[in-house]
């Protein structure tokens, strides 16, 4: 009877604190969630999306007014943009005559589809991707890594509307007008870190890869919050390594270990962020209740680097509010 009564109480705790099949307590069978279509965005970058390139986008975009979706997303959520065409280097820009992409990667397709789910609780938001994967970089011995990267921010209105993409430029490393290795460690700012290749950055932080915006522009950039919260999943040789940054007038890591896990297993990737609530940490977005932030997801597949990658037009998550994926409070 005893024993009965011990091995139930075991029973229930094991039942309690493993919920679901879930890694930090939420019950992923029953959060909310939605299908994020990715696409191959080729060299698409900023400057292309403000350009006549771009068509009618352009003109919209200059103005702020139409966001990436309302043009590009059909009534059933279909994706209207010719990303197999640019995955495959067939396609050119309409102007210039550019490609979409000068280096394809043989038998790359143009779209991802990713499931992604939101929770939160008193301390954290958890964000949890799943998609479907040959598992390369969790191979045996693979060289390159897989990987999951989400921008987040809550205040930023070009964010909101455009994504990831207000920080994506022409002059980045690996992009058709990157300025060499040897300019960019010849630059005071970036030789002084040591460094050689230019990042991620935003459109209001920087005009070009050595031009910051003026202090005063940009500490009131950041007292309205245009600094982007980054976290991601390095996904390698059977092990995840999460990390913790940001992206402003440049892409950096922080010191500190994110907190996020990841898994590959029966053919797809599962990767799970925790986002602390209330933080203080001046580098991570501060978050409660009511909140909803904007996500640009970017997915690094096949083994596939820098900026071959599948990613999102932003979608929104709110904690407990209104939003693309409304999270309800785990218990
Ligand atoms: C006002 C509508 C509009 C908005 C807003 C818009 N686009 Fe477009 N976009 C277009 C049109 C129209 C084309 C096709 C141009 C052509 O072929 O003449 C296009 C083409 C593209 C292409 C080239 C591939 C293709 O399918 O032709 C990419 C990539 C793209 N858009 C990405 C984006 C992204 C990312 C955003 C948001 C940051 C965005 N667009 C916002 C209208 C828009």
């Amino acid at each position: 009877m005893r024993t009965n009564a011990v091995a139930i109480a075991i029973l229930l705790m094991v039942v309690f604190l493993v919920p679901g099949n879930g890694v930090a307590g939420v019950d992923w069978t029953r959060a909310a969630g939605m299908d994020v279509t990715l696409f191959y965005p080729g060299v698409a970058s900023w400057e292309f999306l403000n350009s006549d390139d771009h068509r009618l986008g352009g003109r919209e975009i200059k103005q702020m007014r139409k966001d990436c979706r309302h043009c590009h997303l059909g009534k059933g959520g279909e994706l209207d943009l010719k990303a197999d065409e640019i995955a495959a280097g067939s396609v050119k820009m309409k102007r210039s005559h550019n490609p979409f992409e000068p280096e394809p990667l043989p038998g790359k397709k143009g779209l991802l589809s990713a499931d992604v789910q939101a929770a939160y609780d008193n301390e954290y938001l958890y964000i949890r991707v799943e998609w479907d994967s040959k598992g390369a970089g969790w191979s045996k011995g693979a060289k390159k890594p897989d990987r999951v990267s989400l921008q987040i921010n809550k205040a930023e209105p070009a964010f909101r509307k455009y994504g990831c993409f207000i920080t994506c430029h022409n002059d980045l490393n690996t992009m058709p007008e990157s300025p060499s290795k040897k300019e960019v460690s010849a630059n005071s700012y970036y030789g002084g870190q040591q460094r050689d290749d230019v990042r991620l950055y935003a459109f209001y932080a920087r005009s070009a890869w050595d031009q910051r915006r003026p202090e005063g522009e940009l500490s009131k950039k950041l007292k309205e919050g245009g600094r982007i919260d980054l976290v991601s999943v390095e996904l390698e040789n059977g092990a995840a390594t999460a990390f913790d940054g940001w992206v402003f007038d440049d892409r950096r890591w922080e010191d500190k270990a994110g907190e996020a896990s990841g898994v590959y297993t029966k053919g797809k990737y599962a990767a799970e962020f925790k986002l602390k609530l209330k933080t203080k940490d001046q580098f991570d977005l501060d978050l409660a209740e009511g909140d909803v932030v904007s996500i640009g997801m970017a997915v690094h597949d096949d083994g596939a680097s820098k900026r071959k990658h599948y990613v999102s037009f932003p979608f929104t998550v709110g904690l407990g509010a209104p939003a693309d994926i409304k999270a309800e409070k785990a218990r």
